[in-house]
């Protein structure tokens, strides 16, 4: 016992220690990133290519000594060993007692069976199961129950059942080849169902439900809505048997709802949901841009996953991004990251991110639950480029509050527009160079002169500089880009969870709120029903009560 203690606190106290000694010895905080240019080579030594992306960490505020340092510090935490891990399937998602195998997804057979064993079988059946409905559905083999060629489908699904088919919805929008509109449904608001409603007709209409458990309120009362829709508008419930699929690991409770088996894809306990895109939770996409690129995008993220496993730190992409991120955060106590990408496709990245990023690192104890003595996941925030420039980014630029920055821009745009996406990459590039240079008094004072006076308008026009940044950089968003950028962020995440020493792949925070949110429900009919409330919310339960028309 006290031995586990002593273990603990060593590995807490090094941890925090390591990252506060790093940055007081090297002066990391009052130093100006414009300096390390001095370096001549510093562009060309940070940056690097991995799975067709380009990465230049140059602008972040860290030396190759701190680099080196941070990683010699991975690897004698193992953080070799715990890639191993994760990719030959050991349970590392300690609290679920689950493997973490999203990687097999997207590898060759071999590598399925290698891992999986006789489960690979199971996998590949799955997979074929939905390449055989994206291709039956977009050829018109697939029909409606009243014979007629889908038009629309509509995804119902939240979080993880829902953001990765958004990003690469949007993402892939050239890459739409299959003439089906895919649209998705996740928040539990009336007003959102019936906006959807309106766009569709339920004899055309394919609908996928996506929840791994089933069981997940948005989901299921968004899904009993649509049901009720459909039953409504083609009066036999044989249409929900043939025009409906869902994608569970609860078969038993999918055909409760009232659905054949033969309509149920599966999802295993070893994907996670912000992991699963890869899995069938993929159908919508695929039904969207067809198997084909489908297939890229998983071609995409396994190139990714090759490069992680096999490169060494000091040229691995996902684990450069993990170890200067966590400098960020612990050695130079950023407590946001801001993901910009200079991409009208690319707008649901940040939102996506957000859930991956924050749902699986914003924890506070170790995987063994003791209280960690560090910082962990950062606040993940972002929108698409340039629109962020006339929002936000005025905090960025002036405010105290240093914000680490990831932008991403693709060299070509798909547009016939060729100038727009000239000035698009030109105010990515001149945005990371803005928050790194700044703009000091005397500079400003400099540019005032001659101009008529207004009293500390020099002070105004000062900006902090020195925020640090990542540009990613893809030759064109292909469904194999838009793959390695998602791994490579899954990769990050993992690596960060691994070295903040907590579990990434359960999510025990968002239980509360739903254990609470019945409660509520059950006081909006019954205020005598016995709770946990305070007065504040039962205040606005009686609000609630007291004004509601229906
Ligand atoms: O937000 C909690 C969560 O459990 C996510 O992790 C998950 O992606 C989402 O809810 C949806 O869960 P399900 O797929 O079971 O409906």
């Amino acid at each position: 016992m006290f031995n586990q203690l002593l273990f603990i606190w060593i590995v807490n106290k090094n941890t925090m220690e390591f990252f506060e000694q790093l940055s007081s010895k090297y002066t990391a905080h009052s130093r100006h990133i414009n300096d390390l240019f001095k370096d001549k080579l510093r562009a060309e030594k940070f940056s690097l290519n991995a799975a067709d992306l380009y990465l230049d960490y140059s602008k972040q505020n860290i030396t190759e000594q701190e680099l080196a340092s941070i990683i010699s510090w991975a690897e004698d935490n193992n953080l070799s060993s715990k890639i191993a891990a994760m990719f030959c399937g050991e349970k590392i998602n300690n609290t679920e007692n689950r493997a973490v195998l999203h990687t097999v997804l997207r590898a060759p057979s071999t590598t399925k069976r290698d891992v999986l064993g006789g489960i690979a079988i199971e996998v590949e059946q799955a997979e074929q199961q939905m390449a055989k409905i994206v291709d039956e559905v977009s050829q018109g083999q697939l029909l409606s129950y009243s014979g007629k060629k889908f038009t629309d489908v509509l995804a119902i699904g939240i979080g993880g059942s829902y953001y990765g088919i958004k990003v690469g919805l949007s993402a892939l929008h050239p890459y739409h080849a299959t003439g089906l509109n895919v649209h998705v449904l996740a928040n539990v608001d009336g007003a959102a169902v019936t906006e959807k409603l309106e766009k569709l007709t339920a004899e055309s209409t394919l609908v996928v439900v996506i929840s791994k458990t089933f069981t997940t309120q948005e989901t299921m009362l968004n899904a009993l809505a649509v049901k009720k829709w459909m039953l409504t508008a083609l009066k036999s419930s044989d249409a929900i048997e043939k025009q409906w699929f869902a994608v569970s690991a609860n078969v038993e409770q999918v055909k409760a709802f009232g659905l054949k088996e033969s309509h149920i894809l599966p999802m295993w306990d070893w994907v996670g949901g912000r992991f699963s895109l890869w899995s069938a939770v993929g159908l919508p996409l695929a039904l969207a841009i067809g198997n084909e690129h489908f297939q890229q995008l998983k071609q995409g993220a396994h190139a990714m996953d090759m490069h992680f496993k096999e490169a060494g730190f000091s040229q691995n992409m996902p684990v450069l991004m993990a170890l200067i991120g966590m400098w960020n955060r612990n050695g130079l106590n950023y407590q946001a990251l801001a993901v910009l990408p200079y991409d009208h496709a690319l707008r649901a990245l940040p939102g996506y991110l957000q859930q991956t990023d924050m749902e699986s690192n914003g924890k506070s104890v170790s995987n063994t639950g003791e209280k960690l003595a560090w910082a962990t996941a950062p606040i993940v925030f972002g929108q698409e480029g340039t629109n962020g420039q006339h929002a936000f980014m005025q905090l960025m630029h002036q405010s105290d509050d240093i914000i680490p920055t990831d932008f991403i821009v693709a060299l070509n745009g798909t547009s016939e527009l060729v100038e727009h996406h000239k000035v698009l990459v030109a105010n990515c590039f001149a945005q990371s160079e803005a928050l790194m240079q700044g703009k000091t008094l005397e500079q400003a004072q400099a540019e005032l002169v001659g101009e008529p006076p207004v009293k500390n308008l020099a002070a105004h026009k000062t900006m902090k500089g020195n925020t640090p940044s990542n540009t990613l950089l893809m030759n064109a968003l292909t469904p194999e880009s838009l793959g390695a950028v998602l791994a490579l962020y899954e990769h990050k995440i993992f690596v960060q969870g691994v070295l903040w020493q907590l579990n990434s792949y359960d999510q025990w925070g968002v239980e509360l709120g739903k254990e609470l949110g019945t409660q509520v429900l059950a006081l909006m009919d019954d205020n005598s029903v016995e709770h946990q409330m305070s007065d504040s919310s039962l205040h606005l339960i009686k609000a609630f009560t007291e004004n509601k028309k229906l």
